[in-house]
């Protein structure tokens, strides 16, 4: 491949350097790139709010090189957030715990929790140490719009942005982390991951869907994901190719060619029949089909368990109209 720039590489001391200087960075994470600032300096921040177009009411993941450092921004750790902890951290979970005063305000959107969170990517377990920084980010891409799983995702819709995109590969999970809070020392699942609500379940005893104020997680609003070409999520994909026939369409299809459509057409995300393989391959899958300047995105619903609804769940506020 050409190098299309000089913003995308490899160059982690590059990015430590920046970032101590409050300037953000795109960065990779095993879910989705994010775009990290020092979560303790305000203007650098304010910047990633900018740079995203982000509504301030909507609050920031902080990112921590190890667990160890939870209690540095947190105030109380109740005993089952401590097991997630210890099960699945580092990896794709966020936990939210009541903050301290350390956390400022606008990177909790004035709440009085904070969402943290020990990714797993290699490269940027290696840029926290290296920083000894807590990274406030969200997902790299602009708001609304779908989470960047390629640096190359990161260039094309914010490379005039930002100084810095340290290209750790594609990412491998694929999809963002399962958000947990808790109330009355229950878990609650804010927004589902590739943990599902069973792998909580089995080691918290006990889990809550989140079924309360839509602006808790904003992620969780209605429309969100959103490629810019409309998108149809369905059960019925031959009957919705049908209605569509005079469009130009493109299929994204889990583990089956549709017939009635030309291959070309189509993206398959997992030959072999596996959630964790289409969950790694779906946002590339969205990036590519809308690139495309299709009609509308035609997605067949996957099915509705475990990771499954997690990526409906995407599937559909990408589906739906803000
Ligand atoms: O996998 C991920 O979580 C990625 C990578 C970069 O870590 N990050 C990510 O960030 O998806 P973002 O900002 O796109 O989504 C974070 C979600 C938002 O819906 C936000 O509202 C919610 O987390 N959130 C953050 N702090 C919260 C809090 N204190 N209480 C409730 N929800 C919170
Ligand atoms: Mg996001």
């Amino acid at each position: 491949m050409l190098v299309m720039n000089n913003i995308i590489g490899k160059d982690i001391e590059k990015a430590a350097a920046l970032l101590k200087e409050g300037r953000v960075v795109a960065i990779p994470t095993e879910t989705v790139y994010g775009l990290a600032a020092h979560a303790l300096n305000e203007k650098a921040v304010m910047r990633i709010f900018e740079v995203k177009n982000r509504p301030a009411v909507n609050p920031l993941i902080v990112h921590l090189a190890d667990a160890d450092l939870i209690p540095n921004y947190v105030s109380d750790i109740p005993d089952i957030a401590g097991k997630l902890i210890d099960t699945f951290c580092p990896g794709p979970l966020t936990i939210v715990l009541p903050k301290k005063a350390v956390v400022p305000g606008i990177v909790t959107a004035n709440r009085d929790t904070v969402a943290v969170r020990i990714p797993a990517h290699p490269v940027t377990r290696q840029l926290l140490k290296m920083t000894g920084l807590p990274l406030a980010a969200p997902s790299a891409n602009p708001s609304g719009f779908i989470s960047p799983t390629r640096a190359e995702h990161v260039f094309s819709n914010m490379g005039d942005k930002i100084d810095y995109i340290l290209d750790g590969g594609a990412c491998n999970t694929g999809i963002e982390s399962t958000i947990v809070g808790f109330e009355d020392g229950l878990p609650v699942i804010y927004r589902q991951g590739v943990i599902t609500a069973n792998d909580i379940r089995l080691v918290a005893g006990e889990v809550l869907q989140y079924a309360g104020d839509k602006m808790l997680a904003p992620g969780m609003s209605a429309a969100h994901y959103s490629p810019h070409t409309s998108m149809i999520l369905t059960d019925n994909i031959d009957e919705e190719i049908e209605h569509n026939k005079n469009r130009q369409l493109g299929v994204i299809t889990y583990n089956e060619y549709v017939a009635s459509v030309s291959k070309g057409q189509q993206i398959l995300l997992s030959e072999n029949d596996d959630l964790q393989d289409a969950a790694k391959a779906l946002y590339a899958a969205m990036h590519r089909m809308d690139a495309r300047g299709y009609d509308v995105i035609i997605a067949r619903r996957f099915p509705d368990a475990g990771i499954g609804l997690a990526l409906n769940d995407r599937l559909q506020r990408a589906a739906a109209k803000s």
